[in-house]
Order: structure tokens, then C-alpha cells, then sequence
């Protein structure tokens, strides 16, 4: 497909990351796969991705949140409520969702919260689902202390997004499929966006928010800046962990610019809105986040 992007630089600002444990086959050697993937500013063999991605989340899990919270000063929580209050779960009654690299639960949260203040729904359930143990315990240990633990709203399940277990996510099962600042970890967005298709139900919603690419020089420019210096450097204050930040932030770089991610999307099956901000996609912060939508046709 063409893509309309300009041109990305990987600009390497700092020094590139480590692998820190062995992952198995070195690449190159007779057994390792010969087809590769980015992870972060690195080419490594596609069929390493998935443990340096796990090593990064189980390094960052227990963070995560306090993280997220200072290196974008708060601001994703701002992005995640638009995204959710966008969707309007339970506006038409009670959903069935997925939310899918779910991590901490945050995405989960919102759902339930705006279907039940909005709209008096309590029925509506979300399956968070995760690669990661880790995330998923600090989800769980969250939902905890609200009043959807223990009632069947919210469950939790470790799966992979490319390869979701049919006899439990079944075909053509959910309402609304929700994936936020997770897709570009997994190793290949086409598979994982054919099992968002394959588990929607004809008519379901697939969301995305993912960081995305910024078309402001000037903002770009500043943002790179910040990105580069500032959050791996919060990573070695609060998290002790400078490689899993750089990882993060390179690896927002490396994801498909807005218009090449909505043909993806198409190219999966869904229907999309037209090929611009506002239709296929809306910008959050010109461009720093940014939420797709698709629907099942
Ligand atoms: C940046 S966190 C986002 C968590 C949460 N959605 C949020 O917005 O706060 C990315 C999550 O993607 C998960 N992940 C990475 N690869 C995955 C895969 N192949 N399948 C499912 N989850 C995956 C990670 O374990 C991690 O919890």
C-alpha cells in the first residue's frame, strides 16, 4: 500500500537499548527466524519481539501507572477519557467489550464507569485481556478496590492479540473491540487486526488510540526533544529502568503514520471513515495520540 506519510527519521538521540536476558536463538544463527521486526530503533528477528516486549512490561508493571502519569504529566488520562467517551459504551444498552493489551485496566475502568454514570448501565462487561501477567495483576489488583470486582463486568485474561484463543474470544462475539497504546508492541498489526475482526460481531466497533505522528515541525520537533531526553530519563528516577523507557518512546516512532494505520484497518475488513483527521482517525494533540475507528461490515 502507499503510503501518503512523509518520511520518518529514526533519529537515534541516545544510545541504542540492550537486550537484557537470552531470548533464545541468536539472530542470524540456523534456527532463528529469517524475517524481521522492529523493536524500538532495532531490527530483530520477528520471532524474538514478543519476549523483549514481556521483558519490558514486566520491568516497567509495577510502575506502569505512576509512569505513564508523569511522562506525559497526566495527559493520557485526558486522551483515554475522550477516547472512551467518544465510543459511548452503553448509549444503545448494555455491551459486550474487549479491551484488548488491556495492561493496568485503565481503558476497562472507563467503560464501565461512563456506561454506568452516563447511562445507569451496570450490565455491560469488558474482558481485559493481556500478553502479560505482570500488567494484568496490577489491573487486578486495582479493579479490587472498585465496585465491579467481583460482579461479572470485568474479567481478566492472558492471551495474545495475534492469536486470541477461539473456543474463548469466540467469532463474532463482541460489541466493542478496544486496543489503547498497545497495538504497536505486537509483532505484526495485520494479525492482530484480523482477530479484532474475526471477534466483532457484524456491525461492532473496533477503537484504537495509539501514539501517532505529528505534522506540526515545530510541535514535532519539541516533542522529539522531550520524548528522547525527558522520559528516559524518568524511567532511571522512578522505575529504574532507562532501556524499557527508550524502548517505548522509539518504538512510537516506528508505528504507521495516521492514513497508512487507517489502511490497515480497511485492508482487515472494517469500514472506515474518510482518509483525514476527523474521518478515519482524530487527532488528539496534533497528532501526539491519535484514535482509529473501524466498523465490522
Ligand atoms: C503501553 S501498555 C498499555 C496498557 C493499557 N492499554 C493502557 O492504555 O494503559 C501496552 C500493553 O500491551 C501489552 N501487549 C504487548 N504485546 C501484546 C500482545 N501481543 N498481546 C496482548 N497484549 C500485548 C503489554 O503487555 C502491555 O500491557
Amino acid at each position: 500500500m502507499l503510503s501518503h506519510c512523509a518520511k520518518r527519521t529514526n533519529r537515534r538521540l541516545v544510545a541504542p537499548i540492550l537486550i537484557r536476558k537470552n531470548h533464545g536463538q541468536a539472530p542470524g544463527s540456523p534456527q532463528s527466524s529469517s524475517r524481521t521486526t522492529s523493536f524500538g530503533f532495532r531490527t530483530v528477528p520477528e520471532d524474538t519481539k514478543e519476549s523483549l516486549v514481556k521483558d519490558v512490561f514486566d520491568s516497567v508493571a509495577s510502575k506502569y501507572d505512576l509512569m505513564n502519569d508523569a511522562s506525559s504529566l497526566g495527559v493520557h488520562r485526558l486522551w483515554k477519557d475522550t477516547f472512551v467517551s467518544t465510543l459511548r459504551p452503553g448509549r444503545k444498552g448494555p455491551i459486550r467489550c474487549i479491551d484488548v493489551a488491556g495492561g493496568t485496566g485503565d481503558i476497562a475502568l472507563r467503560i464501565l464507569d461512563h456506561a454506568r454514570e452516563e447511562y445507569a448501565d451496570r450490565e455491560t462487561t469488558v474482558e481485559v485481556v493481556d500478553i502479560n501477567a505482570q500488567m494484568l495483576g496490577e489491573g487486578f489488583k486495582r479493579f479490587k478496590k472498585t465496585m465491579y470486582h467481583n460482579t461479572p463486568q470485568v474479567s481478566f485474561h492472558e492471551a495474545n492479540a495475534q492469536e486470541l484463543p477461539p473456543s474463548q474470544f469466540r467469532d463474532n462475539s463482541y460489541d466493542l473491540y478496544t486496543i489503547a497504546f498497545g497495538i504497536r508492541n505486537c509483532t505484526s498489526i495485520p494479525a492482530v487486526l484480523k482477530e479484532a475482526y474475526r471477534v466483532l460481531k457484524p456491525g461492532g466497533t473496533f477503537a484504537c488510540l495509539e501514539f501517532s505522528k505529528v505534522n506540526n515541525p515545530l510541535l514535532s520537533t519539541l516533542y522529539d526533544q522531550y520524548s528522547f531526553s525527558v522520559i528516559p530519563l524518568l524511567g532511571t528516577i522512578l522505575a529504574g529502568d532507562r532501556d524499557s523507557y527508550q524502548y517505548l518512546v522509539e518504538s512510537i516512532r516506528k508505528f504507521p503514520c495516521q492514513s497508512e494505520f487507517a489502511g490497515m484497518i480497511r485492508d482487515a475488513g472494517f469500514a472506515t471513515g474518510g482518509d483525514h483527521d476527523g474521518g478515519a482517525w482524530t487527532d488528539q494533540w496534533g497528532g501526539v495520540a491519535c484514535i482509529h475507528t473501524g466498523v465490522k461490515v
